[in-house]
């Protein structure tokens, strides 16, 4: 049942298929130019909206929440993580967050793949070799990267997207460490071959590759900062799908270039694409562009999830993603 009467908000341009629904259910707003939002027009869009459907980047803190017309009622954001998003002031002015979980998961664990298999056997350097046309022919010594079979791999945050990379490292014979709040079911945790570490300090000392998929909280925060980075072996890689705040660049890069660390994979920075430019062009480092989710088929099923938590809102009942305080 299309509900024209619902003034809904979009903050960027989302996949054709799902912006032809909207058009067709609600009476939407959409950001045809893709232009971010600076903080006026979202401010704007905060006063008029009955749903604002914000994303990754539009930052809806204290401020720009006070700034929130009376029929503002839900924020239904378009992405999993809502870090970008004060839930907690939101709710306080009955304004109910969303978001779209689950549908990204298996997109993320395939590209984290990529990257645990791309950093270590060095694909980055083999593709510039190619590019340049600087490639002399097979040799026995070059471009010698490390096995993947048989390392440790260490995974920080055991949600879905964690135990999805911990399924795939399996097939690849990875041998699977977890640290996380709290430990997996004893089902789950056979089911997966993996070995929980309660102290993330110690796990880190023992890993060979770490792949970060905890939530950005104030927890999390510079989780992995100088003194922890320091635990790791300089033969071990870090790979980072998650959130770039969760790592401390600055000791990271210094650490990736003083060689006390093998390599990293990137595709989250700490402050967006403000990259830490002594990050670029290191041999070691697969620097992507937040594109973890980037297939067609997700972000389709993101506007789904989006279009159905707006749905049954409007119908009188809570969106079936809300995010209620205890996942904060
Ligand atoms: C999300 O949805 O939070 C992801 O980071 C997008 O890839």
């Amino acid at each position: 049942m299309p509900n024209k009467a619902l003034k809904v908000i979009v903050t960027r341009r989302l996949p054709e298929p799902v912006e032809t629904r909207m058009r067709e259910l609600f009476d939407v707003e959409l950001n045809e130019s893709d232009e971010k939002m600076g903080a006026e027009a979202l401010g704007d869009a905060m006063k008029r909206a009955d749903v604002l459907v914000p994303t990754l980047g539009d930052v809806i803190d204290q401020k720009m929440l006070a700034q929130a017309g009376e029929s503002l009622r839900l924020i239904a954001n378009y992405g999993a993580g809502f870090d970008h998003i004060d839930v907690q002031t939101a709710l306080q002015r009955g304004i109910m967050v969303s978001n779209t979980p689950g549908v990204l998961t298996d997109d993320t664990a395939d590209m984290t793949m990529a990257m645990i298999l791309s950093v270590p056997r060095r694909l980055r350097e083999g593709n510039i070799l190619m590019q340049r046309g600087e490639w002399t022919g097979w040799s026995p010594t070059a471009l010698m990267g490390h096995r993947i079979g048989g390392k440790r791999l260490g995974i920080l945050g055991m949600g879905r997207i964690g135990q999805a990379v911990a399924r795939r490292a399996k097939a690849f014979g990875l041998q699977v460490h977890y640290h996380n709040r709290r430990r997996l079911h004893p089902e789950t945790e056979a089911d997966l071959e993996a070995t929980y570490w309660e102290s993330l300090d110690q796990m880190l000392a023992r890993v060979d590759i770490l792949s970060i998929h905890c939530p950005h909280t104030p927890g999390t925060f510079h989780l992995l900062n100088a003194r922890r980075l320091k635990l790791m072996k300089p033969s071990a890689y870090i790979i980072n799908t998650a959130r770039g705040e969760i790592i401390d660049e600055n000791a990271l890069t210094r650490m990736l270039r003083a060689g006390e660390l093998a390599g990293a994979g990137l595709d989250v920075f700490e402050h967006g694409n403000d990259i830490n430019p002594r990050l670029k062009g290191l041999d070691n480092v697969l620097l992507l562009p937040h594109m973890g989710s980037a297939t067609v088929e997700g972000r389709i099923e993101m506007g789904e999830k989006v279009i159905i938590n707006i749905k049954t809102f409007a119908d009188g009942h809570r969106p079936p993603d809300q995010v209620v305080p205890a996942m904060l």
